[in-house]
């Protein structure tokens, strides 16, 4: 019965072909499934996991602490401050809060709070010098730096960051400022830099670098983008650069385009001190 034998090759032929596309769908649906948890897993560890250390334990106290100390012996005329809605609005601005969207509206009840001046002649603003600047103003008074603001004070070394899931604060890990600017860390010490250029008059002192390769002022610094342009011209009368160089190393005139911007704003009467030091 040669129909009867093509027909039921042919239902045969029919059964192998769907059970090939079942096969087919199957495999795509289950490789479409891996791929997408794959994908998903990927952003929610994204959200967690970040390149910087992550909150430090005990915020609270460490910062509670600082704040009375420095109200109380640090800088006295500060007694009035209120140390407990000082730690309140930093813990407002950022807990709960996706890291990579802070404002500086989430800090500006913190700055009406922290909000201070240092006295004119006294301010001394450094890049890349951390360890050298600190040394030298903990022996010598004449100067104060941003770390001797209160805001700088209760932070440094410090850090914090959010987020979305409970306990609203993420302990193991915080986003780089490469990651994301607008982290809560960053945000910080920008508006913290920011207030104290703000509120320089006089002579300022700045201490950079001149061992840098890449040039004593960096205009990406926080120095070269957030605090050089928030000194006040009508206060600030000349800017005094301390460039540190170490002994025997290359020198770095890459001063520059810092006298460049000078030049350009006549602002002021800028004073480049070269200063050879031993590390
Ligand atoms: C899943 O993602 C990881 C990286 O998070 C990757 O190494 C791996 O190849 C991915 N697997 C598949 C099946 O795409
Ligand atoms: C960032 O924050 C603003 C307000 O603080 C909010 O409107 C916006 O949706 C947030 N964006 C993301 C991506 O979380
Ligand atoms: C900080 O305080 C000074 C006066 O004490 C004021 O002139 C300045 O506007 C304040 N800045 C901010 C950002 O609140
Ligand atoms: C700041 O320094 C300048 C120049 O040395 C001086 O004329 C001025 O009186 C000083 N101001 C204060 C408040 O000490
Ligand atoms: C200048 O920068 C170099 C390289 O980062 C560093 O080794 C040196 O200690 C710095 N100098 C000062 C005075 O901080
Ligand atoms: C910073 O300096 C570099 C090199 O001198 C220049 O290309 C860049 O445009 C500058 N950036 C800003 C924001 O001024």
């Amino acid at each position: 019965m040669p129909f009867q034998n093509r027909s039921s090759r042919t239902r045969q032929s029919t059964v192998l072909l769907v059970g090939i596309m079942v096969l087919i769908l199957t495999i795509v649906a289950v490789l479409a499934a891996v791929l997408l948890a794959n994908g998903t897993k990927e952003t929610s560890m994204q959200l967690l996991h970040w390149k910087d250390r992550g909150t430090t334990k005990n915020l609270q106290e460490v910062i509670l602490g600082r704040c009375y100390n420095y109200i109380t012996t640090v800088n006295p005329e500060l007694r009035d401050k209120d140390c407990q809605k000082i730690w309140e609005t930093i813990q407002k601005a950022f807990i709960y809060k996706n890291p990579c969207n802070i404002t500086t509206e989430d800090y500006q009840p913190l700055l009406d709070l922290a909000n201070h001046t240092v006295p004119c002649n006294k301010s001394l603003f450094w890049s890349k010098t951390n360890d050298l600047v600190h040394r030298y103003t903990k022996t010598n008074h004449n100067f104060l730096t941003l770390e001797d603001t209160l805001l700088g004070y209760m932070a440094d070394g410090v850090s914090w960051c959010g987020k979305p899931s409970s306990p609203g604060i993420n302990y193991e890990s915080c986003p780089k400022w490469s990651e994301c600017e607008s982290n809560p860390l960053s945000v910080y010490w920008k508006m913290a830099s920011k207030m104290f250029a703000e509120g320089a008059c006089g002579v300022v002192q700045v201490m950079l670098n001149g061992s840098i390769d890449a040039g004593a002022f960096r205009n990406n610094s926080i120095f070269g983008s957030v605090e050089i342009f928030n000194l006040d011209p009508e206060k600030v009368s000349t800017v005094q650069i301390w460039l540190m160089q170490n002994i025997g190393g290359p020198p770095s005139l890459a001063l520059g385009c810092m006298h460049q911007w000078a030049l350009n704003t006549s602002h002021w009467k800028l004073a480049p001190i070269l200063v050879l030091h031993s590390i």
